[in-house]
């Protein structure tokens, strides 16, 4: 059991009306590891499927679903007065051989489509706050993602589809575009911008974009970062950070972690005032993506594999305590 002090985050983000979240991994969720639930509805305020909400985990053979681990994590939310973040509708990772490997029709794959989004944003109606439609639709480059299922299938009309029948399927989920490396100004965030303005002249129902925020080693807020925000918002989008980590090499320093501390804290400082929610890409170490991933790297989040908080949490922690006349104005807005 983690013995970290109290205040918790959520206690702290809840007067400002901010949301602190954390992706929960479903072997964990699912196992007999109490702590693990534990800390989630002590810290958190808002969770997100890692990966049990994805096609690939809930539909493994044609027109099935199974929602034993989505419907428990909904569920365990609205029990310990959390919302939920829906992720994700549309990606080109992840998803079902059924669909990957049989020849279809673009009428047959727009149905399909179509069906999917309907059939999982009808089962959640009213139950998710917010939806990523689509993830990752853009590439590094800037241009479309070509390698995607959906864009060879349909092209990049698939994009502004989604949104429509994520709508249509619940008219009152907040529906974002979700990517990552499109935080601060580059070619990859300004392509984004790009789509999300035409999406929006189109009358396509997107409400936000997602910064997935994967960071490295000495990540911190920079200019581009609050232009890139100040652009997006003027569109009358709203922002969150949906994934954060911020990978270390390893074994991790004590110089090293305090340098991921003021990682942490930059990121929270600056979602208080630009966005609705910073969510982690998990909260321990022990259930990180990034070591099966990123060989070589890992240590990146704000608890270790023992459940103890590292000086990211503690950075976080403070973030959120802010400065009184800053609590006082957030609680205004
Ligand atoms: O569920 C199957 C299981 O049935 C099978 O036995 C096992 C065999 O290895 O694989 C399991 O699926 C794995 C899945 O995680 C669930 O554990 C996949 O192999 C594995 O590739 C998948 O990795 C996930 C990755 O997305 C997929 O690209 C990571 O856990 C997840 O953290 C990561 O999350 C993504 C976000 O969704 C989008 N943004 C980037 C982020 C990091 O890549």
């Amino acid at each position: 059991m983690s013995t970290n002090p109290s205040p918790h985050l959520r206690d702290l983000a809840a007067p400002r009306n901010f949301f602190i979240g954390a992706a929960v991994h479903t072997g964990a969720f699912s196992g007999d590891e109490s702590d693990y639930r534990d800390l989630l509805q002590r810290e958190f305020n808002v969770l997100v499927a890692e990966n049990m909400m994805k096609f690939g985990e809930l539909s493994r053979t044609p027109n099935t679903y199974d929602w034993t681990h989505s419907d428990a994590l909904v569920d365990f939310a609205a029990q310990h007065g959390m919302k939920v973040r829906g992720h994700t509708l549309v990606w080109h990772q992840q998803l079902p051989k059924w669909v990957t490997s049989s020849q279809w029709t673009t009428h047959d794959v727009q149905t399909l489509l179509e069906q999917h989004i309907k059939t999982v944003v009808g089962r959640y109606r009213g139950r998710i706050w917010a939806w990523d439609v689509v993830n990752e639709a853009i590439a590094d480059s800037g241009g479309y993602r070509t390698d995607s299922f959906w864009y060879q299938q349909l092209g990049p009309e698939y994009i502004a589809l989604a949104f429509r029948w994520a709508h249509e399927a619940d008219p009152n989920a907040i529906l974002y575009y979700n990517d990552y490396e499109a935080e601060a100004l580059n070619p990859k965030s300004d392509a984004v911008y790009a789509l999300v303005c035409d999406l929006k002249q189109s009358g396509v129902p997107i409400h936000g974009v997602g910064w997935q925020m994967h960071v490295g080693e000495g990540w911190r807020v920079s200019d581009g970062h609050h232009q890139n925000a100040a652009r997006l918002r003027e569109l009358g989008l709203e922002l969150a950070m949906t994934e954060m980590d911020v990978r270390c090499q390893t074994p991790a320093t004590a110089a090293q972690l305090e340098s991921q501390a003021t990682s942490y804290r930059e990121a929270v400082e600056f979602a208080l005032a630009t966005c609705s929610a910073l969510v982690l890409w998990g909260f321990t170490d022990k259930y990180s993506w990034i070591p099966r991933f990123r060989p070589g790297y890992g240590a990146a989040l704000p608890f270790d594999a023992a459940y103890q908080p590292k000086p990211a949490y503690y950075a976080i922690q403070q973030a959120l305590v802010g400065t009184d006349e800053a609590a006082q104005a957030q609680a205004k807005d």
